[in-house]
């Protein structure tokens, strides 16, 4: 779908030449930004520089402006500097580039201002995206996506868009909120102007997350996910119309046409992946789920997704386990695979593999509901013959990793709980009596009893029977010939 900018937003409205106040503000602004781009400063110079002498204008646009001029809001409302300091590591530029020659047409002008920038400094690395035209400059904490000024078109709903080179009005119309569609410039004679067509300044000044166009969630529809993060982030709401937005959206039934109509949009899944990845990482993960099912938004993954009471409480006690346990799965990934589980096997499936989750993720998803029936009737069975000794609570869990059980002990409370909870607290810590070591230095010649002496000794152990070293060499001595 074409976007079709409006005249009246065409001509400069942020310009701050006009009047005095607009200059200082400006200065001030882009004061603020060089302390906290401190150590990255040179070489946003540098593409500034190489930018102006080919005619480009260069402008930072997205996250950080918003973060710049929010804690700034902040520190008008609250009188506290105390966020002010914190550095602006993810950095959006945008290059618009009217005058143009067929070569860099051909190449980008992002690509260009990233080459130049390595020859100069080889130790910031660099990456190409040749399909898009843009590059991606890291250097320690930092990361400096250059793209140029482009605007994007949508075959279809939630299509992959295809892009074309722009202008920086129509790259800020193609974004997702006002907030985000502020760009400072850093060309010029003055640097700091502010391009703000679309009053993000107020909506930073209001505490609203608004989409520009009615379109946008139809669109992209994994922006009802950035729009709830966001806001949670920073404690602001939705603006109504864009509430509305959303929720037409959703109840447009969109996104399950265009994943059945074009079958998988791969670029849509691994974003709507990504997307999921940030919510969940942070800290407001709870209220942002809280948001998007009241929104409705979860059904984007599944119509049957919903957060009832019993699926929040698993969610959060996996959060505390997460923190407690070691797990090497994050806690975004867990705590999807809770969510996504309670869909039962079929379509837990299928949306695991619609979401490009990663292999260990789908094997996980695939088996769980297999697993959790066969370890409830291992322990029934167990428990009915006699007690269940802890080397056969050790037995029956060995083979699964800590996520899996993990999943399964938040799902299972009452049946499997207690038992995997004495197995990853307990019985899993346990470091063995003996090893092999200790058995050739008793002469026992390497072999396959080996592994049946120690995992008899291992057993003893975990039951109690054998408690130190020296008892477990004379109980191998006694019971197996030299
Ligand atoms: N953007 C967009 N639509 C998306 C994703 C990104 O319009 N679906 C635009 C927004 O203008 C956004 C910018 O691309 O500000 C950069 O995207 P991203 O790095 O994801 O967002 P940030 O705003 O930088 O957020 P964060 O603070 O989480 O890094």
């Amino acid at each position: 779908m074409a976007l079709d900018v409006p005249r009246k937003h065409l001509g400069n409205k942020g310009g701050g030449d006009r009047d005095g106040e607009k200059r200082d503000y400006s200065e001030k602004l882009y004061q603020q930004l060089k302390e906290r781009m401190a150590e990255i400063w040179p070489v946003l110079m540098m593409i500034a520089e190489a930018s102006a002498r080919r005619g480009w204008s260069l402008y930072i646009v997205g996250g950080a402006v918003r973060d710049l001029l929010l804690n700034r809001v902040g520190n008008d409302r609250a009188g506290s500097k105390v966020e002010n300091s914190l550095p602006l590591t993810d950095i959006d530029l945008v290059v618009e580039n009217q005058v143009n020659t067929a070569d860099e047409t051909a190449v980008g002008a992002g690509v260009i201002l990233a080459e130049a920038i390595q020859a100069e400094y080889p130790e910031i690395e660099a990456q190409v995206h040749g399909q898009f035209q843009t590059a991606t400059l890291t250097w320690q904490s930092w990361q400096i996506d250059i793209a140029t000024a482009r605007t994007e078109f949508y075959a279809y709903p939630a299509a992959n868009p295809a892009v074309e080179p722009s202008d920086i009005y129509r790259d800020l119309y193609r974004r997702d909120f006002t907030i985000n569609a502020i760009a400072l410039k850093l060309t010029g004679s003055q640097p700091g102007q502010l391009l703000d067509i679309f009053n993000g300044q107020a909506d930073l000044q209001q505490r609203l997350v608004r989409v520009l166009h009615t379109d946008s969630f139809i669109e992209d529809p994994t922006r009802i996910f950035r729009a709830v993060r966001f806001a949670v982030r920073l404690g602001f709401d939705l603006e109504a119309q864009t509430q509305q937005l959303a929720r037409s959206a959703v109840k447009s039934g969109i996104y399950e046409k265009s994943r059945s109509k074009y079958k998988k949009v791969p670029a849509l899944q691994s974003r709507l992946q990504a997307e999921l990845k940030y919510l969940l990482e942070e800290s407001g993960w709870e209220q942002s789920l809280v948001w998007l099912d009241e929104l409705g938004a979860l059904a984007c993954l599944d119509e049957n997704l919903a957060l009832s009471p019993g699926l929040l409480q698993q969610l959060r006690r996996m959060d505390r386990w997460v923190h407690k346990f070691e797990v090497s799965q994050p806690r975004w990934i867990l705590l999807l695979e809770l969510m996504l589980a309670q869909l039962g096997p079929e379509r837990c499936n299928r949306v695991a593999n619609s979401l490009n989750l990663s292999a260990q993720s789908q094997y996980r998803l695939r088996n769980i509901h297999a697993c959790e029936t066969q370890l409830k009737s291992q322990l029934k069975a167990q428990v009915h013959g006699s007690a269940l000794s802890r080397s056969k609570v050790y037995k029956i869990f060995q083979s699964h990793s800590h996520a899996e059980l993990l999943l399964m002990a938040d799902r299972h409370p009452r049946i499997l709980g207690a038992s995997i909870w004495l197995y990853l607290t307990d019985l899993a810590l346990i470091s063995p009596l003996i090893n092999g070591g200790t058995l050739k230095r008793l002469g026992y010649s390497p072999g396959p009893q080996f592994k049946k002496i120690l995992a008899d000794v291992h057993q003893q152990q975990l039951d109690g029977t054998l408690t130190t070293e020296e008892s477990a060499e004379q109980y191998v001595l006694s019971q197996y010939s030299l």
